[in-house]
């Protein structure tokens, strides 16, 4: 295993920004493979959390992105339009529904998108209340915290105004209710208690990720945009993970049938290139010219990655394939189900798929340790996959859309011996590692 370039980023990287399970120190990449420092090759199942949409090395980022960079249309939009930038807003308005009235607005990550989008909302509606969920992860920028749930951010300061509700788990029911019928009655209740015109925006991941990779009860997002439709309240769904072919569909929210009135994207769009974007009502992102920008916003490069990745989700049918290679990931790991008991639950849609580890099937009791040690184990196996969820024992599985059907069955074999093994990882070796 590659120590030498580990201990490197140990000597000269802060903590800050780390995120570590176990010792992985990347070389290179190719496909769905990663490569270590001295060669060993590596199942990439998180896909770098979502971003490498394509996996490593596409080729069609390669040609796009080479080109790009040979003859840059400068490095912004502020100040000037660019053709990849211009041609990716088409593109994207292109992909949604409401596109007439609607434009896009570009960052670099999901939290400058979801900050922006924050931020314009309250400034063109003058409202500032907002609703979002416990266990959302929309950000780590002071904007995008504040109006996120997860407990890895629960010191930062959060928005006046903010109400967090229950995110619908039909494993973990709040109040018992599976339906998630429970969470609207509530959601109801605090909005009663408000004066009218309170709230500005509620921000939803149709698939809460971070938070535990949680697929809601059908129709529960479209009862909760209702709701939020009569109150004035205008929906955000977050699909910076979940977007763009991840879950079986172009947009998650397709799922659902309803329609966001503001859509986040990032990760996946850029296919391992900072790029996001925020598709909205022109009059949310017309409401103010100076207000949300940083100098490399609409980048032609990651732009031109952007166009990529949406012509190959296209050309190779990725959503399509998504749900059918989703669907063979799942039937697959029901088969290590019936012999591995820490296993609770498997969830998912498409290439999005959550994997709830516990003690005991009946108190459902999480396994937290069980699952740290699990994942370093499937890593010194040759498996990267992370864990997420508030108790740490929710494995997400969120591999490249590109991921050959092979490569699912190598990776499960791997789980699989992974789950027989995992209890030789010592505990002194996971405690090197804080995870989330
Ligand atoms: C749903 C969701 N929104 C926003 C973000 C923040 O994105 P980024 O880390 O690119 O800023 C994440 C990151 O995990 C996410 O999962």
């Amino acid at each position: 295993m590659a120590h030498d370039l580990y201990s490197r980023d140990a000597a000269a990287i802060g903590n800050l920004q780390k995120l570590r399970f176990f010792p992985l120190a990347i070389a290179g990449g190719k496909g769905a493979r990663l490569v270590e420092e001295g060669g060993r090759e590596l199942l990439d199942f998180s896909g770098a959390w979502g971003a490498a949409s394509l996996g490593y090395g596409h080729p069609a980022i390669v040609e796009a992105v080479s080109d790009a960079v040979a003859n840059p249309a400068g490095a912004s939009i502020l100040s000037g339009s660019n053709a990849p930038a211009v041609t990716l807003a088409e593109r994207l308005l292109e992909t949604f529904p409401d596109r007439s009235t609607h434009k896009v607005w570009f960052g670099h990550s999901g939290s400058d998108a979801n900050e922006a989008a924050y931020r314009a909302i309250t400034r063109a509606t003058g409202r500032s209340g907002v609703v979002a969920f416990v266990g959302a992860y929309h950000g780590c920028t002071v904007g995008s915290m504040a109006f996120s749930g997860h407990s890895v951010q629960a010191d930062a300061a959060k928005a006046d105004g903010l109400i967090l509700l229950p995110y619908p788990d039909p494993y973990r029911p709040y109040e018992g209710d599976p339906t998630g019928d429970a969470v609207l009655t509530l959601f109801r209740e605090k909005l009663a208690a408000l004066p009218a015109g309170a709230v500005a925006a509620a921000f939803i991941e149709p698939i809460q990720s971070d938070g535990g990779l949680i697929v809601p009860p059908d129709g529960f997002l479209r009862k909760f945009a209702d709701i939020c439709r009569a109150h004035g309240i205008l929906v955000v769904c977050d699909e910076v993970k979940v977007g763009l072919g991840r879950s079986g569909r172009l947009h998650c929210f397709e799922h659902e049938g309803f329609v966001p009135d503001i859509l986040v994207l990032g990760k996946g769009l850029g296919g391992g290139l900072p790029l996001s974007a925020v598709i909205a009502p022109a009059e949310i992102l017309d409401c103010a010219s100076a207000f949300a920008m940083q100098t490399l916003h609409g980048n032609p490069i990651s732009a031109a990655a952007g166009i990529a990745v949406l012509q190959t989700i296209h050309r190779e049918g990725l959503a399509a394939a998504a749900e059918r290679k989703g669907k063979l990931l799942r039937e697959r790991l029901a088969g290590l189900a019936e012999r591995h008991h820490l296993i609770g639950d498997i969830r998912g849609r498409g290439l999005a798929c959550g994997v709830e580890l516990v003690r005991d099937r009946n108190t459902r009791q999480p396994a937290r340790m069980e699952t740290a040690k699990l994942i370093y184990r499937a890593y010194e196996l040759g498996l990267v996959l992370y864990y997420v969820g508030l108790n740490g024992n929710v494995l997400e599985i969120t591999p490249p859309l590109t991921v050959s059907e092979d490569e699912i069955h190598q990776a499960v074999d791997l789980l699989d011996k992974a789950f027989s093994e995992s209890a030789t990882v010592l505990d002194e070796v996971i405690s090197g590692f804080a995870g989330w």
